[in-house]
C-alpha cells in the first residue's frame, strides 16, 4: 500500500488538514447489453465530421436509425482510480466521482494554483469524507476498448455499479475497509452515469448529485451545439492521444473546449490552457448511447441535487433560465421520489463547473448538502441526516438486463 503524502500541498494551501491519497488499480467484471451499429469506424476527420452531422440532424435520431440490434459485452476491465481519506481515516461515507466528457478523473483533484480547484480536497480536508475517482472505462488511464460497439454508455454504467458495490464490501484490498454509506456525484455524462445507475437500482447510493446535468438539453438545442462546438477530430491525430485507436474523438483546439466548458469572463485563461492540455477524448458508441441513459423515470428515492452552470451549454443551451422555473429544477420531474430534492444554478459558471472561478460556490454547495442529507461522519455525532435512501439493496435483476435501448 502506497501512501502519499499531501502534507505539502496543503501546507502550500493553507489548509491544516492533509488528505491522504493513493492510486489503486482495480478490475472490476462488467456486463452490459449493448447496442450494434451500423456504423463504420471514422478513419480520417472528414469521417469524423460526418459523423456528428448524421447525429445532430434535426428531425432525425440517427442513434435510433443506425440501430441494428444488441449485443452483450461482457469482461474484467481494468479502471484506474484515486482513493483519497481525510488523515484520520476516519470517513464514513465515501463519495464516489464521475467524470463527463472531455476529462480524465484529475477533473475532480486539478493541481491548479496549488489544488485550489480540487474537488476532493475541499471534500476530504474541510468535511471529512473521503473521496473515490475513477477514469470512466475506456478512458485516460482506464482500459481502452473499441470505440464504437465495445465503449458505450451502459458498460460504463455496469463499472459504476461494480466499483459501488467493491466500496461497499470492502474488497478493494488497497483501502482495506467496508463504506456502509456511498454518494455518487458526477459531472456531465458522469452525471447520466449516476443517474442510469440509481435509475436500474435505486438501493444502491445513499445520494446523488448531479453537476451539469439538466433533462432538457435537447429542448434548447444544447446537445447539437456541444457536438458541433466541440470541434471534434481523431484523438489520435492530438500528439498527447496518440495511442488511442480510431474512433476516439476530441477537440481540435482551447477554443473549442472554451466553447463546451466555459462561461464568458468567468475562468482564468490558463486554466483553459490545463483543460486543453490534459483533455480526454470521447468515443462514438459513448455518443450514440448517451441520449438514452437519462430517459427513464428513475425512482430513486435519497437524497438529491443537481447542480449546474447557469451558462452551461450542452444541458441550458447557454442559459438555465430559458425555461421556468429552471432548466435544472424540471428535471425533477424525472426523479420524482427524491428525498429533499434541490436544483442550484450556479451563477458564473459554465458546463465546466470545476474550472470556473465559481468553483468555491458549487463545492459548498454539494458538500452542504450531503452533511446535511447524508453525513460526513468523520467523527462522532456529526451526522445529521439519516439513511433513508436505500432500503432496496439488490434488485439487479440480471446483469446487462436494462431492457431499454441504447439511444
Ligand atoms: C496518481 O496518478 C496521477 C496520474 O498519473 C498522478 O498525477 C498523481 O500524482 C498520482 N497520485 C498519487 C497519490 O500517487
Ligand atoms: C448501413 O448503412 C449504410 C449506409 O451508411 C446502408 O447503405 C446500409 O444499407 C445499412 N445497412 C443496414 C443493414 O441497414
Ligand atoms: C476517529 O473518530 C473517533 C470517534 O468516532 C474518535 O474517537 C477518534 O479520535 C478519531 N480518530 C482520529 C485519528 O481522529
Ligand atoms: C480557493 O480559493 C478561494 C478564494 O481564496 C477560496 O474561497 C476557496 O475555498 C479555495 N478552495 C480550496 C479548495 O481551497
Ligand atoms: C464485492 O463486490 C464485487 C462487485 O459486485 C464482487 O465481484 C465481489 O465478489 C464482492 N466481494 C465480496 C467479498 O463480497
Ligand atoms: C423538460 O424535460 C421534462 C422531463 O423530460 C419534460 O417532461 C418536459 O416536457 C421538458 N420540457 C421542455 C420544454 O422540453
Ligand atoms: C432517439 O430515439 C430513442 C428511441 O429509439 C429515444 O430514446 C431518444 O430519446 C431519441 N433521441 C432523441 C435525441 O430524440
Amino acid at each position: 500500500m502506497k501512501f502519499t503524502s499531501a502534507a505539502a500541498i496543503a501546507a502550500l494551501s493553507g489548509l491544516s488538514a492533509a488528505r491522504q491519497c493513493q492510486n489503486i488499480t482495480v478490475e472490476v467484471d462488467v456486463s452490459a447489453r449493448n447496442g450494434v451499429f451500423n456504423q463504420t469506424t471514422p478513419v480520417t476527420n472528414i469521417d469524423v465530421t460526418n459523423f456528428l452531422l448524421n447525429l445532430v440532424q434535426a428531425g432525425k435520431n440517427y442513434s435510433a436509425a443506425t440501430l441494428e440490434g444488441y449485443a452483450t459485452v461482457s469482461g474484467k476491465y481494468q479502471l484506474a482510480t484515486t482513493y483519497c481519506e481525510p488523515d484520520s481515516g476516519n470517513a464514513s461515507t465515501v463519495q464516489l466521482l464521475t467524470h463527463g466528457i472531455g476529462f480524465d478523473r484529475s477533473y475532480w483533484d486539478l493541481s491548479f494554483n496549488n489544488y485550489n480547484y480540487s474537488y476532493s480536497c475541499e471534500a476530504v480536508d474541510q468535511y471529512g469524507f473521503a473521496t473515490f475517482s475513477w477514469d470512466r472505462l475506456g478512458i485516460a488511464q482506464s482500459q481502452h476498448g473499441e470505440a464504437v460497439n465495445e465503449i458505450q454508455a451502459w458498460l460504463e454504467v455496469d463499472a459504476l455499479r461494480a466499483l459501488t458495490e467493491q466500496l461497499r464490501n470492502g474488497s478493494i484490498a488497497a483501502i482495506g475497509k467496508k463504506y456502509e454509506k456511498v454518494v455518487h456525484v458526477g459531472h456531465s455524462f458522469g452525471s447520466q452515469h449516476t443517474y442510469a445507475l440509481t435509475a436500474m437500482y435505486p438501493g444502491i447510493s445513499d445520494g446523488i448529485a448531479l453537476t451539469g446535468f439538466s433533462q432538457n438539453g435537447s429542448a434548447v438545442c444544447g446537445v447539437p451545439e456541444f457536438a458541433l462546438g466541440g470541434a471534434f477530430i481523431q484523438a489520435n491525430t492530438v500528439a498527447a492521444l496518440s495511442d488511442y485507436p480510431n474512433g476516439y474523438l476530441a477537440s481540435a483546439t482551447p477554443s473549442s473546449v472554451q466553447v463546451n466548458f466555459f462561461s464568458p469572463g468567468a475562468f482564468d485563461p490558463k486554466i483553459l490552457a490545463l483543460a486543453y492540455s490534459t483533455g480526454q477524448p470521447v468515443t462514438v458508441g459513448e455518443l450514440l448511447t448517451f441520449g438514452g441513459e437519462t430517459g427513464s423515470i428513475n425512482h430513486f428515492a435519497g437524497p438529491t441535487i443537481i447542480v449546474t452552470g447557469e451558462r452551461d451549454t450542452p444541458y441550458c443551451g447557454g442559459n438555465c433560465y430559458a425555461l421556468s422555473p429552471s432548466i435544472p429544477q424540471l428535471a425533477f420531474a424525472t426523479i420524482p421520489d427524491a428525498k429533499n430534492p434541490q436544483a442550484v444554478v450556479i451563477p458564473n459558471s459554465g458546463h465546466g463547473l470545476n474550472l470556473e472561478y465559481s468553483h468555491p460556490l458549487t463545492y459548498k454547495t454539494i458538500n452542504d448538502y450531503f452533511v446535511q442529507n447524508v453525513g460526513a461522519g468523520s467523527t462522532a455525532g456529526s451526522t445529521a441526516g439519516s439513511n433513508n435512501g436505500r432500503g432496496g439493496r439488490g434488485g439487479r435483476g440480471g446483469r446487462g438486463g436494462h431492457g431499454r435501448g441504447p439511444q
